[in-house]
């Protein structure tokens, strides 16, 4: 478009199979639109390159573009118990810091045509719409650690104005869910408030913002029993803000409310206009990497999210939803999802289809 630069997008492919499902994502992103693409280094090929798993200059390029899209980093390769050995997964986290990315959504709502997918019956699925708000830069994953001898120590610290502002991203994120549905906005806090004093914190400021949103219906949970009524009763949830380390646990879980991990996208983002961050919700998958069958879809329903909340495109955002829900509507299975035993196709069978029902 004249007069329209195209958005700068750094993209991290990483590890495993993040180079694959990337490099899938680039060709859908391409047909949609101009974008400048800087391809970096991040996780265990940026320890192989670099000896560490992110570089300054990989997150100033990050913090200076319009969006960020990332593969997913890790796997054996790197894997130690070494405290002093670099770590793939410090990439992520130093990009989630560095880029001050505090609030992580995970949308789980699971396509009609994979209902059957689940290990859970149909029954239970259906009408199953919810989003997981994980709180991302604090808590256990930020709090002090070391070893000492035999001794070893991970410090979970929260303060209010860090559980503040991600309840407000929960409680906003509900009111714009709720537009046009006619149902009352849900937020479900989940923390372990029968134990932990920062659980005690968080269930305290939660509460005090909710009384700012009165149209908001808020209701807490207990972790454990969280994770046990994200199975029984899935589709009676709507929101769900949680903090880092439960956020992590219970989005896999609710992974397979959609049939498989291949399947859920995320967005991490922090202060209003600043760049975020968009990745698959799974991991490098080691065991299937190199094979051509990892399931791009996540990364595709990412880049969705990218546009949405990244880039301003929600019709292109839409147009890539509708492109996956036609594609698994037709029967379309990578083995991850070919649960029943149905004919599977490969990573680039699965981008052809998608890219042909967009147009391209
Ligand atoms: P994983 O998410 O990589 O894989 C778990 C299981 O799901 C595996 O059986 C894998 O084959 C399958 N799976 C995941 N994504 C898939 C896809 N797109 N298509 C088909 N199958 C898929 O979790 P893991 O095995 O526990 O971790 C492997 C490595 O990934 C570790 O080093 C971990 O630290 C890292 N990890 C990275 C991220 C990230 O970069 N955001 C997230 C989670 C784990
Ligand atoms: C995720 C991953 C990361 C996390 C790891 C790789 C550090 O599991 O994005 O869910 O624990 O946040
Ligand atoms: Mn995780």
């Amino acid at each position: 478009m004249p007069g329209v630069s195209a958005p700068r997008l750094v993209v991290l492919p990483g590890d495993g199979i993040g180079p694959e499902i990337v490099a899938a994502t680039r060709l859908l992103l391409e047909a949609l639109g101009e974008f400048e693409f800087d391809e970096r280094l991040v996780g265990g090929i940026s320890i192989d390159e670099h000896g560490v798993a992110l570089t300054e200059e990989v997150l100033d390029a990050c913090r200076a573009a319009d969006a960020v899209l990332l593969g997913a980093v890790g796997g054996p390769k790197w894997d130690t118990t070494d405290p002093a050995a670099p770590r793939p997964e410090q990439g992520l986290l130093g990009l989630r810091k560095g880029m001050g990315l505090y609030a992580n959504l995970r949308p789980v709502r699971p396509s009609p045509a994979l209902v059957g997918a689940s290990p859970l019956r149909e029954e239970r699925i259906a009408g199953t719409d919810l989003l997981v708000v994980r709180e991302l830069t604090g808590g256990i994953y930020f709090g002090d650690s070391g070893r000492d001898g035999d001794t070893a120590h991970d410090n979970c610290e929260y303060s209010a104005a860090e559980i503040e502002r991600i309840a407000r991203t929960a409680f906003e994120a509900a009111r714009r869910r709720a537009d046009g549905h006619g149902d009352a906005p849900r937020v479900t806090s989940v923390d372990k408030a029968n134990v932990l004093e920062t659980s005690r914190l968080w269930r305290e400021v939660v509460t005090r913002v909710a009384a700012e949103y009165a149209d908001v219906e808020l209701d807490h949970l207990l972790v454990d029993n969280a994770a046990m009524q994200l199975v029984s009763r899935p589709a009676d949830f709507d929101v769900i803000v949680t903090e880092n380390l439960f956020g992590d646990i219970l989005s896999d879980e609710s992974a397979m409310l959609t049939g498989s991990l291949g399947m859920l996208p995320s967005a991490s983002l922090g202060a209003d206009g600043a760049p975020g961050l968009f990745e698959p919700v799974h991991g490098s998958a080691p065991d299937i990497a190199g094979r051509g069958i990892a399931n791009p879809l996540a990364t595709f329903l990412s880049a969705a999210m990218m546009l949405r909340h990244g880039l301003d495109r929600p019709d292109d955002a839409v147009r890539i939803e509708q492109a996956v829900d036609a594609v698994l509507d037709r029967g379309l299975r990578t083995p991850d999802l070919a649960s029943g035993g149905e004919a599977a196709v490969g990573t680039e069978e699965m981008t052809e289809t998608v890219l042909a029902e967009l147009g391209a």
